[in-house]
C-alpha cells in the first residue's frame, strides 16, 4: 500500500505505518534468533503461527478485561495494532523454574514455584537485556512506580487467564514474556505478541523432558521438530477456543 512505510524492523517482526496515524501494521517474520541474535535461523510458517496465536490469545485476554493493542488480523502474518510507546521493559512471569532462573539461582529445572515470579528485564539489545531490580528500573525512569505496580498486577492477571487456558489445551505454561505500551492517553496496553517464541510451553501428555518442549527452546537447544511443535500448539489453541 502506498501510504505504508516501514517504521522499524526487529528480529521477528516488521512494523509499518498505515493511513491512520494511531494504527500500525505488524508483519510477523519466519526469522528466528536466540541468545541476543548470536544464533539465527528460520522456522518455516512461524510468522503465520505466531500471528494467529497472538490474535487468539489477545482476544481471550480482551474478553477477560485486559486491554491490548490488538485490532484485527488482515492477513495470515499481519496484525493491525493500536500505536503505543513501548515501555522498554520485558516483563517475565514464571510458574515453573526454567531458563535463566535456573542458571542464575541454581533452582533445578522443573521446580514448581510456590507463587508466580514476576521479573523485569531491560529491553536493550546492546546491554543484552539485563535483569533489573525495582530500584534500577525506577532510577532509569523506565516506568513510574504506579505503572510498575500496574504492570505487575496486569501480568499476574494475564498469567492466571493463560495458565488456565493452556491447561485446557493439555499444555503447561511454564513461563512467558510480555511487553506493554502506553497509548495516546497514557493508558497501559498489552503489546507485542504471545506465541511459542515468547512462552515456555510443556506438553502435559509427555513426561520425557525433551519430547514435551513445544516452544522456542526446541530452536534454542537444537532439539529438532520446531515447526511441528509450533503447529501443534496452534492446533490445540484453536480447538480449545472453539470448544469454549
Ligand atoms: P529466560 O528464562 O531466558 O529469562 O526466558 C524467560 C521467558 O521469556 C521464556 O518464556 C522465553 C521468553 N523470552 C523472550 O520472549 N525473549 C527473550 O529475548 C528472552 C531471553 C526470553
Ligand atoms: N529473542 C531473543 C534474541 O534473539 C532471545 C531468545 O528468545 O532466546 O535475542
Amino acid at each position: 500500500m502506498a501510504d505504508m512505510q516501514k517504521l522499524y524492523e526487529g528480529k521477528a517482526k516488521i512494523i509499518y505505518s498505515t493511513e491512520d496515524p494511531e494504527i500500525l501494521l505488524t508483519h510477523f517474520k519466519d526469522d528466528a534468533t536466540a541468545f541476543n541474535a548470536l544464533k539465527r535461523g528460520t522456522i518455516i510458517g512461524k510468522g503465520e503461527i505466531n500471528c494467529r496465536m497472538s490474535t487468539e490469545l489477545f482476544q481471550i485476554l480482551e474478553a477477560k478485561g485486559i486491554p491490548t493493542h490488538w485490532i484485527d488480523q488482515p492477513a495470515p502474518n499481519q496484525m493491525r495494532v493500536r500505536r503505543v510507546k513501548i515501555v522498554p521493559v520485558e516483563v517475565v512471569v514464571r510458574n515453573i523454574a526454567a531458563g535463566s532462573l535456573c542458571k542464575q539461582t541454581g533452582l533445578p529445572l522443573g521446580t514448581v514455584l510456590k507463587h508466580p515470579l514476576v521479573e523485569f528485564f531491560y529491553k536493550n539489545d546492546e546491554l543484552g537485556d539485563p535483569l533489573l531490580t525495582r530500584d534500577r528500573l525506577l532510577l532509569l525512569e523506565l516506568a513510574t512506580p504506579e505503572q510498575l505496580d500496574q504492570l505487575k498486577t496486569m501480568t499476574l492477571q494475564i498469567n492466571e487467564i493463560l495458565t488456565e487456558f493452556f491447561h485446557q489445551c493439555g499444555i503447561t505454561l511454564v513461563d512467558f514474556k510480555l511487553e506493554f505500551g502506553l497509548d495516546v492517553n497514557g493508558k497501559l496496553l498489552l503489546a507485542d505478541e504471545i506465541s511459542p517464541d515468547t512462552c515456555r510451553l510443556w506438553d502435559e501428555g509427555e513426561t520425557d523432558q525433551t519430547k514435551r518442549i513445544m516452544d522456542k527452546d526446541r530452536f534454542r537447544q537444537d532439539l529438532g521438530q520446531v515447526e511441528s511443535a509450533y503447529q501443534k500448539v496452534l492446533e490445540r489453541v484453536l480447538n480449545s477456543k472453539t470448544q469454549g
